[in-house]
């Protein structure tokens, strides 16, 4: 008799969500699979939005999200309740996606349990250990104990292995964000919030812990002169709910008749938002990654970044949390019809929306073994 193999899928914020759901989707049409789902609900709301998008259903919630959490008590308790998740889920492999809290605990849960641990997005660098912080950390710990490295693209695996992870356990497979844009692009996501139709629209997000404080008010003050500078364009920024980034952004922008701030839109209409876009000012890894799919121009508002590709393909930009630079480059794209047309061209380095089916294949390879025909699941 075979034995269905029991693969946890963690998911823990929203990016997580995101690019798991191709793989959670992709997963459960494998008959050797048994597919379990844990939210650790690291974020709550924005998690759950992006679930319900995609139909995801949690087999476990941990609902570890606290206001203002703090990244040490994080750590701990999601520590602890990976150890009791393990113990009774007794998984055959853990997946988890990228580089947050969640995903550094679980890896490190897997490795005191001797369960094998698949990273998804493997093998991001920016080389400096506190930037981002902490996420540079993480990926370098779930990288020391991945047994499978899903890594994006061919750079991130020349990152691995440069750091010694030996080139069986690495496989190039895309980006799953790719896949997960695909599929919400193909739904003609309408926008939920009020636009003018004859404004060009800058799209913001920002959330980085490395820019709170005086770097994030700088951002804010550049977005400011953008919009006292420009009467033809409109911002829209909906705002991530960390309250060092909520607080700092409504007192500096709100009420100016060309910022409208919003919460966090879902995934559908962000999705929207991102295609209706003039060009975007972001911090954020997976707008990088779609932002050039759609044709977008990005300007990244930090100093360094993890993903290469598309700033050497000339489509995304550095500009970092400086003002002059992200209003002198802002403005270069509003007046200098050259330069925007030579970022805006939908070319898409970091996969073409078949990374989940790489992943599941591989998965398959490793632990798939005969269909089965009965429903038992978890017999050692
Ligand atoms: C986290 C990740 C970051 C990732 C980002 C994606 C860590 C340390 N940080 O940052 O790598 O890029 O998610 O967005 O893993 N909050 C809510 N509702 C939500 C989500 C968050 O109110 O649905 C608020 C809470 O007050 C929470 C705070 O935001 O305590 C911070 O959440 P946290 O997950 O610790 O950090 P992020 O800044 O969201
Ligand atoms: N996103 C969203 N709604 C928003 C802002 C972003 O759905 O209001 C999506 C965005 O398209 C991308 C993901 O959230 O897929 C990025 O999440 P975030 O910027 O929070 O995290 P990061 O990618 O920086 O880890």
């Amino acid at each position: 008799m075979n034995i269905k193999k029991r693969i946890l899928c963690v998911v823990g914020t929203r990016p997580e969500a995101i690019k798991m759901a191709p793989v959670i989707m992709a997963l459960k049409t494998e008959p050797w699979a048994a597919v379990r789902v844990l939210a650790t609900a690291q974020h709550r709301h924005m998690l759950d939005q992006v679930l319900n998008l995609f139909g995801v259903e949690p087999d476990v919630d941990l609902d570890i999200m606290r206001p203002n959490q703090a990244l040490t008590t994080l750590t701990a308790r999601l520590l602890l309740d990976m150890e009791d998740v393990i113990q009774s889920e007794k998984p055959d492999a853990v997946l988890a996606q990228g580089d947050t809290t969640t995903v550094m605990t679980v890896a490190l849960a897997c490795f005191y349990g001797r369960i094998p641990f698949g990273h998804v997005e493997a093998g991001l660098r920016s080389g400096d250990i506190s930037n981002p912080f902490p996420e540079e950390m993480n990926r370098v710990v779930a990288g020391r104990l991945a047994r499978w490295h899903f890594a994006p693209t061919e750079n991130a695996r020349q990152n691995l292995l440069r750091e010694g992870v030996p080139q069986h356990s690495i496989y190039v497979t895309g980006n799953t964000v790719i896949d997960a844009l695909q599929t919400v692009a193909a739904k003609h996501p309408e926008i939920d919030v009020a636009l003018d139709p004859s404004k060009r629209l800058i799209l913001v997000t920002a959330h980085r812990r490395e820019n709170f404080g005086t770097p994030f008010r700088e951002i804010c003050r550049a977005i400011r002169a953008i919009a006292d500078r420009n009467e033809n364009i409109q911002v829209l920024y909906p705002v991530h709910p960390n309250p060092n980034v909520t607080r700092v952004a409504y007192d500096m922008l709100e009420g100016h008749p060309r910022i409208s701030l919003c919460p966090p839109l879902d995934y559908l209409p962000f999705v929207g938002a991102m295609q209706r876009a003039y060009l975007i000012l972001s911090d954020s890894g997976g707008v990088q990654e779609e932002a050039p799919a759609l044709g977008k121009p990005v300007l990244v508002l930090r100093r360094e970044t993890e993903r290469p590709e598309a700033v050497e393909t000339g489509v995304v930009k550095l500009v970092g949390p400086e003002f002059n630079n992200i209003v002198g480059e802002t403005q270069r794209l509003l007046d200098d019809e050259q330069a925007y047309k030579q970022m805006a061209r939908g070319v898409s380095p970091y996969g073409d929306g078949k990374a989940a089916n790489r992943i599941v294949g591989i998965l398959r390879q490793s632990l798939g073994g005969e269909v089965v025909a009965d429903e038992t699941v978890g017999v050692i």
